[in-house]
């Protein structure tokens, strides 16, 4: 099995060889999958142009890893627990050997549909179990998946599935999420409407049943496709440097990009950093609850804990639904050991009251997990004792789309914890603070721009179909180092905390969107002339938006604002919503023309009393009317 590390010298030890021998220590944790044919080297790389390649010329098929190789050992343990959306609805569970048979049976479906290797298959659907069985289907036969979240727009649906280039799209009818009911074949009719001129076929998972289009040459049922199809699929074999998937997500400038993870690498760090972060032993429940949408749910609902042979649970619903009690009262049913969650529902649970953890008996919790934006002190502190009574070590993982897991967490028991750090790189992380003029900052008690020296074996390899793309965004602005757009602090004793974006991507209740992106949803409306969209502190979210918003209409009043909103869901989803709109009559402006964020960002903060010398500005002169006009 995996190394899976048991004390703070055992670590130390560990870390010390990974950085002396990584192509020694990643060896010996690959040597432990099952490789159809053993790779050459470990490992081959420059961050120049970027070419990085792990275990070169393996060859393997990660749901060889995922599922044959736990039969014999685990065969009838569950693998996927499932809970659905209504707290009476029946509970679902997959044991390996049945989920093994599932997604071989989705697999011969999807081959009978025409997928094979390298094609694209696009998911947007709710947490249910045939999205994690269609995503390792797709595994099998050597397809691409690409799962959009499924509360993106139908424009945001239809981009991603151009820009892959998308065969198939995976959907569900309908989908419940607390009391709403969710109609998602719609979004994906009204996709296919802008665009997705690649899809052959729209396959369809009757999940809650009800009216919907049918279209008999591009739709097919699930259950017409799947269910009759033999429980035996042979796996494809893949190269380790073969596309697993891509997954979209937003940076700083532009529609948002592929991020594209390959098979090796990715299987042997996510099960490696799965087994160490969450100190996952046999027999124990594990929950993330995440959506398969985000990197989360792909390394640590699927990938990760499948790998290493877990029980992990996917919730379909969400946690104030039907009160705010849910999440613990999951915890409690299940007997849930490791709990990973976000901040930003932390803060909205801690808002209800701790009434609602202490109804629930969670001694079975063991260690809980926060990750997607910072972890504010008193979150933490909530976290700590209201849900682990003091008993249960957090850990604060840091980590990004790109790195496809976990770099920076404490391993729970192992090393300490600090309210709001994320601590410690794990084995095999070389993680560096530099200043802007390209300085590594030696010592501690430091504060710079979080990069990574080498390679570890989850990194991206590139942002599909645009290579340029990804050498500038990670690997140009610090000459040898993968660039991280957060900053960090690094304290007396060496843990990290990671602060923020230092670029011009925010983090709303832990999920990423880039301001560019949501400026060109606002600039679509036709009375707006132009936008500039900053983030702002807010209590629940980390993050709130912020759109300053100049317009031709004259009467500047909520039914605009709401016209706005309007474009903006239309776009890019409701996740993107400006929360506060503030009309304008000019954006304050660098003599060559570029909007100041800086001072935008200060003034939605409340800061606007030190906004600097603002004389050299094009147009000073608004500075006074923006703060004048603040929605504060
Ligand atoms: O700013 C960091 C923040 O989330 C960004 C990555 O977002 P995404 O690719 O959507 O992945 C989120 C889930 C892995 C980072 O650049 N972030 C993530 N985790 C933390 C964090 N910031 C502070 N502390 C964390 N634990």
């Amino acid at each position: 099995m995996t190394l899976q590390i048991s004390s703070l010298k055992e670590y130390q030890d560990t870390y010390k060889r990974s950085i002396e021998d990584p192509e020694g220590f990643w060896a010996e944790q690959a040597n432990t999958f099952q490789w159809r044919k053993p790779f050459d080297k470990v490992l081959d790389w420059n961050f120049d142009e970027p070419n990085i390649k792990w275990f070169v010329d393996g060859k393997l098929n990660i749901t060889e890893n995922c599922l044959d190789r736990h039969i014999p050992e685990r065969g009838d343990q569950v693998a996927i627990l499932w809970e659905p959306n209504d707290p009476d609805g029946e509970v679902v569970t997959y044991t390996y050997k049945e989920l093994l048979a599932a997604v071989n049976k989705c697999a011969n479906g999807l081959k009978s549909l025409g997928i094979g290797k390298g094609d694209r298959v696009v998911f947007y659907m709710p947490m249910v179990p045939e999205l994690a069985i269609g995503v390792l289907a797709c595994a099998r036969i050597g397809a691409i998946h690409s799962v959009v979240f499924a509360g993106f727009s139908a424009q945001a649906l239809a981009d991603r599935v151009d820009d892959a280039e998308a065969k198939l799209i995976i959907c569900s009818d309908y989908n419940n999420r607390g009391l709403k009911n969710i109609k998602v074949k719609q979004v994906v009719e009204d996709a296919m409407d802008l665009g997705c001129n690649s899809i052959e076929h729209v396959l369809v998972h009757k999940n809650t049943g009800g009216e919907i289009n049918w279209s008999d040459d591009i739709d097919k049922w699930w259950h017409d496709v799947v269910d009759h199809q033999s429980a035996e699929c042979p796996a494809e074999e893949m190269d380790s440097e073969d596309i697993l998937f891509i997954l979209y997500t937003s940076g700083s400038t532009g529609k948002p990009k592929g991020v594209v993870h390959t098979i090796g690498g990715y299987m042997v760090y996510t099960c490696y950093s799965f087994l160490n972060v969450f100190q996952y032993k046999p027999g124990d429940i594990y929950w993330c609850t995440a959506d398969i949408g985000w990197i989360t749910g792909h390394s640590y609902i699927v990938y990760g804990p499948l790998l290493a042979g877990a029980t992990t649970m996917m919730f379909e619903g969400v946690p104030t639904f039907p009160d705010p009690g849910r999440f613990w009262q999951i915890c409690e049913k299940h007997k849930v050991n490791q709990f990973y969650t976000a901040p930003t529902a932390i803060r909205a649970l801690m808002a209800k009251g701790e009434e609602w953890p202490a109804k629930y008996d969670l001694s079975s919790l063991r260690v809980l997990g926060s990750v997607g934006e910072p972890i504010n002190e008193e979150a933490w502190n909530w976290y700590n004792e209201q849900v682990g009574h003091g008993k249960c070590p957090i850990v604060d993982t840091w980590w990004q789309t790109e790195t496809g897991g976990i770099l920076i967490s404490p391993l729970p028991g192992i090393t300490d914890t600090k309210p709001t750090y994320a601590s410690y790189p794990l084995p095999g992380v070389q993680t560096v603070l530099m200043d802007s003029d390209g300085n590594e900052l030696e010592g501690n008690n430091v504060e710079g721009l979080l990069c990574i020296k080498a390679p570890w074996p989850a990194i991206l390899r590139t942002t599909y179909g645009d290579h340029e793309r990804c050498r500038q965004v990670y690997f140009s602005t610090f000459k040898g180092m993968y660039f991280t757009g957060d900053g960090a602090r690094r304290d007396e004793e060496g843990r990290i905390r990671v602060i923020g974006r230092v670029d011009d991507v925010i983090n709303v209740s832990g999920h990423r969107m880039g301001t560019a992106e949501v400026e060109n949803a606002i600039n679509e409306h036709p009375a707006v002339v132009e936008s500039a969209v900053v983030g702002y502190p807010h209590k629940i979210k980390g993050q709130g938006i912020y759109a300053y918003v100049i317009t031709q209409n004259e009467d500047t009043d909520d039914i605009l604002r709401k016209s706005i909103l309007d474009v903006v869901v239309k776009e890019i989803g409701p996740i993107a919503k400006p929360d506060k709109i503030q009309f304008v009559n000019g954006l304050p402006k660098t003599r060559s023309g570029k909007i100041m964020r800086r001072i935008l960002r200060k003034i939605a903060s409340r800061d606007s009393a030190n906004l600097g010398d603002t004389s050299t500005l094009l147009n000073p002169e608004v500075v006074e009317e923006v703060k004048e006009g603040a929605l504060v």
